[in-house]
């Protein structure tokens, strides 16, 4: 972790090839980059590229065997806070967020986190699940959780946003607490 600016990472939970995921996070990313101090990274699941899920021995043993799982680790590590973007696919989150979480264990114990989820209802189901999970493996998370709506009109024809700042601006007092949120309990970790 870092005793300088505190790094703030953005999983991007969707990793289809046609998403709106990734045009979120970058717009989130900026949102955050002016709303705290925190230098902000994406983490994007569709780049990282993980397998399903390969390793011999279960990631609370504590002992990764693939270059892939050390390397998706030190980004963990190197994130004083993590936040979780997640769409809603058929009333919970998608496979490769979970494949993701699955890979390790010890990486997100106690680190400041918070939820992210958008659909056309704002993905209420796809939070509800990952908050579970989140919580079993013993995250620190946010009461803050935005749900962003996405409508029909946000859309372009070829299925992107047509501008996902104006779509992130209608939450941006949320997006803001979330910051806000996650850097205090950064401060607080270190001050422990
Ligand atoms: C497999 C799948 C299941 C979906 N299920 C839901 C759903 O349960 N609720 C919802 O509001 N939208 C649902 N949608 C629509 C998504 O909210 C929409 O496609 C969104 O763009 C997905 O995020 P992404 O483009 O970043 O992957 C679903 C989309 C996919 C691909």
């Amino acid at each position: 972790m870092s005793e300088t600016q505190p790094r703030i990472s953005i999983i991007v939970g969707s990793a289809r090839p046609v998403r709106i995921g990734r045009q979120l996070a970058d717009s989130i990313a900026e949102a955050l980059t002016e709303s705290t101090s925190a230098d902000v990274r994406i983490l994007d699941l569709r780049e990282i590229d993980l397998p399903m899920l390969d390793e011999p021995l279960m990631a609370g043993m504590n002992q990764y065997a693939n270059p892939h799982t050390l390397a998706w680790a030190a980004e963990i590590r190197a994130s004083d806070a993590v936040i979780f973007l997640t769409p809603q696919y058929n009333a919970g989150y998608p496979a490769a967020l979970k494949n993701a979480i699955d890979y390790i264990f010890a990486e997100w114990q106690d680190r400041p986190s918070a939820i992210i989820s958008y659909g056309g209802h704002g993905g209420p189901k796809a939070a509800k699940q990952l908050r579970e999970v989140l919580e079993f493996i013993r995250m620190d998370l946010t009461d803050e959780q935005p749900q962003l709506v996405i409508q029909r009109e946000d859309y372009t024809a070829d299925w992107h946003l047509g501008d996902p700042d104006a779509v992130v601006a209608r939450y941006a007092d949320e997006i803001t607490a979330v910051g806000t949120a996650l850097e205090a309990r950064i401060g607080a970790l270190e001050a422990a």
